[in-house]
């Protein structure tokens, strides 16, 4: 049986300030009751499309710097990340469509909130859409992005293609009020998964595909 989590090296390490008490934070609570139990009604996806499109002006302003993209870099090169067609989940305002657009050809931007979603670039196919119930036929990506997002792992498994990688991010590890750790997420997920995962600046990665 292989190592389920393999880490890799950090790079650019560095603290992250106290300044933000992700731990404690309530999304936090949803994120790990939807991952492992599958609590995800019409109220909650009500209240976080509320919750985030009151912040996507502030969002905009504040999150679109291209040090948050390192991170998301070293994940799809040190993880090896590779293919053709690339789903973001819970992209937001499309910080990373970019940077995706840049290695791969197909990139679809995928938001619960379409105050986020209406600043993302025009450039990529943006789909409002919730990720619990995605339009996308069964195996349709080869790669999953999911920056600070809540992992539905039914959803992911159904349309990450085969030998596909879910490519998982926290800007600030484990401060990120959204964050699971790597083993979490390849637990989390039905079947199989491994994972390489590290450290990048303030942010955490993996990168996990099914054996
Ligand atoms: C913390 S923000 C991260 C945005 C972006 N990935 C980034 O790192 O800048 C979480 C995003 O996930 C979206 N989101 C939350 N639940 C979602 C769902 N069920 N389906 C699709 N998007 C969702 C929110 O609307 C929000 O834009």
């Amino acid at each position: 049986m292989p190592m389920t989590v393999t880490y890799l090296d950090p790079v650019h390490p560095v603290d992250v300030s106290d300044h933000y008490g992700g731990q404690d934070h309530p999304m936090r609570i949803v994120t790990r009751e939807v991952a492992f139990d599958n609590t995800w009604d019409a109220e909650r996806r009500a209240t976080v499309r509320s919750i985030f499109g009151g912040l996507a002006e502030e969002w905009a302003a504040t999150r679109s710097n291209p040090e948050r993209m390192i991170p998301l870099e070293d994940a799809l090169a040190r993880g090896q990340v590779q293919g053709a067609t690339a789903i973001e989940l819970g992209a937001g305002t499309g910080i990373a469509t970019r940077v995706l657009q840049e290695h791969f050809s197909t990139v679809a931007t995928v938001d619960l909130s379409p105050e986020m979603l209406f600043r993302a670039p025009e450039a990529a196919l943006r789909v409002c859409s919730d990720a619990q119930q995605l339009p996308f036929a069964d195996d349709t990506a080869d790669v999953l992005v999911l920056m600070n997002m809540l992992l539905f792992p039914a959803e992911v498994d159904r349309c990450l293609a085969p030998g596909g990688a879910l490519v998982w991010v926290n800007s600030r590890s484990g401060d990120t009020p959204i964050h699971l750790p790597a083993e979490d997420v390849v637990a989390a997920l039905p079947g199989h998964w491994q994972a390489v995962a590290s450290y990048s600046g303030t942010a955490s990665w993996c990168v996990a595909r099914r054996f």
